[in-house]
């Protein structure tokens, strides 16, 4: 009988929609850093890719032209001196036309048999937490994306905010979790609209972003947790596939969780420092450079949730005047973002002296600007996946070479470029 460490992940497929895909799914990393580009190499290659609803009308400015940023920016230039950002909104229209105009270009230029998902962030509450997240799903299932997946947030309302949606039963919509208690109290409420999710993404602490999980990460792994979820789907008879994610380095790692009964695994670190990830070059060789002390999970994040980044990004030193004009996708639905407050009370206390004590960042402009390294804890194992050029910088990988090392390799092994 073959060994775990003889198998490669190619050995399994994922039964979704009617295919049998390679059982790899790149996970969303907002801000556009899984790009189109990026989404598209997975599905070319068979398996799924996820572009990123994360600030959508900022993003398709960048990649399309347009000027939605600018507009709303202007349309609000009354508010930008001062701490009350409560008649700061989004138009849903302009969200919706964005949003609609990211995913159909995406969608159209789609070749191979994978599949291309969006990642939508509850926690980007944008001034209007209903309607703008039911804009954003809406206008992605308008636009012919394959799937969403539900992440950062509780979306116990999300299923029937699009339930009337003609495509609600067709597309594929999964949720991403980090216990069973949480499946649990989505499944409940999932049941009001007659609509179980087609796929569980089970995401442990080792991941990127921002973590389902206290400060107190380490005490938790992806093992027990990914059982804990199976077993539990089990005892209520329901077979979802389940899917980990955090700290899935290697084939072989991702076969054993295939082993052990995953429907697929998703990942997303070693795919930051591709050509087709959004990280600007020089921000990739940080990544490569990283060692183990040089990343950390706090809690700067205004969501309130604990995010890990390199501990040399300049968000983490610099703390700028929020422009929640331009952007405003952290506030809530009265006008509020923990930034926003602990910016201006510090401002008011006294100035740069008190500005450097901020404990929180302003996620929008950072994030915007490629100046949140965020990553997942291995992150320190990057330079083991490429070559050193002359010049002492790390050489850039493709896509396509990430994922056929996924796909075919074998006893913990990593191909290099
Ligand atoms: C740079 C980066 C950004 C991420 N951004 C998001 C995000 O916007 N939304 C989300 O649900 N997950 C996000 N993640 C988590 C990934 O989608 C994925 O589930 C996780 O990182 C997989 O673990 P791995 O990075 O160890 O492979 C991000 C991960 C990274 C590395």
């Amino acid at each position: 009988m073959q060994s775990t460490m003889d198998k490669k992940l190619d050995d399994f497929r994922w039964k979704v929609a009617g295919k049998e895909l390679v059982p790899l799914v790149i996970g969303g990393m907002g801000v556009n850093i899984s790009t189109t580009e990026l989404a598209l190499e997975a599905a070319r290659l068979g398996g799924v890719g996820h572009i990123s609803d994360a600030m959508m009308p900022a993003v398709t400015d960048d990649v399309h032209g347009t000027h939605f940023v600018e507009e709303k920016a202007r349309e609000h230039r009354g508010s930008r001196k001062g701490a009350d950002k409560s008649g700061v909104r989004f138009q849903v229209a302009q969200v919706a036309e964005a949003t609609r105009m990211y995913v159909r270009e995406t969608m159209a230029r789609k070749k191979g048999p994978g599949l291309v998902f969006l990642n939508c962030m509850e926690k980007l509450t944008m001034a209007n937490p209903k309607e703008t997240l039911q804009t954003r799903l809406k206008a992605a299932l308008d636009a012919g994306i394959d799937g969403i997946t539900l992440s950062a947030g509780l979306h116990l309302a999300s299923f029937a905010l699009m339930a009337d949606h003609p495509r609600f039963r067709q597309a594929l919509l999964g949720i991403i979790v980090s216990s069973a208690r949480a499946l649990k109290l989505f499944l409940k409420r999932a049941a009001r609209v007659n609509r179980a999710p087609d796929y569980v993404v089970v995401e442990g602490p080792l991941a990127g972003g921002h973590l389902g999980f206290g400060l107190d990460w380490k005490k938790f792994d992806l093992k027990s947790i990914f059982e804990e979820v199976r077993q539990y789907l089990k005892k209520e008879g329901l077979s979802i596939p389940v899917i980990p994610a955090g700290g899935i380095f290697t084939g072989t790692d991702a076969v054993e969780y295939m082993e052990a009964g995953a429907g697929a695994v998703q990942v997303a670190t070693r795919f930051t420092v591709t050509r087709e990830s959004g990280l600007p070059e020089d921000v990739k060789q940080r990544y490569f450079e990283a060692e183990e002390e040089d990343i950390e999970v706090n809690m700067l994040s205004p969501t309130g949730y604990p995010m890990r980044m390199l501990k040399h990004c300049p968000a983490v030193s610099r703390r700028v005047r929020p422009a929640c004009e331009a952007y405003g996708y952290l506030l809530d639905g009265t006008g509020r973002c923990s930034y926003l407050e602990a910016y201006y009370q510090a401002a008011q206390n006294g100035g740069a002296d008190q500005l450097r004590q901020v404990q929180k960042v302003c996620l929008c402009t950072h994030m915007r600007r490629y100046q949140c390294w965020t990553c997942g804890h291995y992150t320190y194992r990057l330079k083991e996946t490429t070559r050193r050029n002359p010049d002492g910088t790390y050489q850039i990988l493709s896509a396509e070479h990430v994922f056929k090392d996924y796909r075919f390799s074998t006893g913990h092994e990593i191909a290099l470029p």
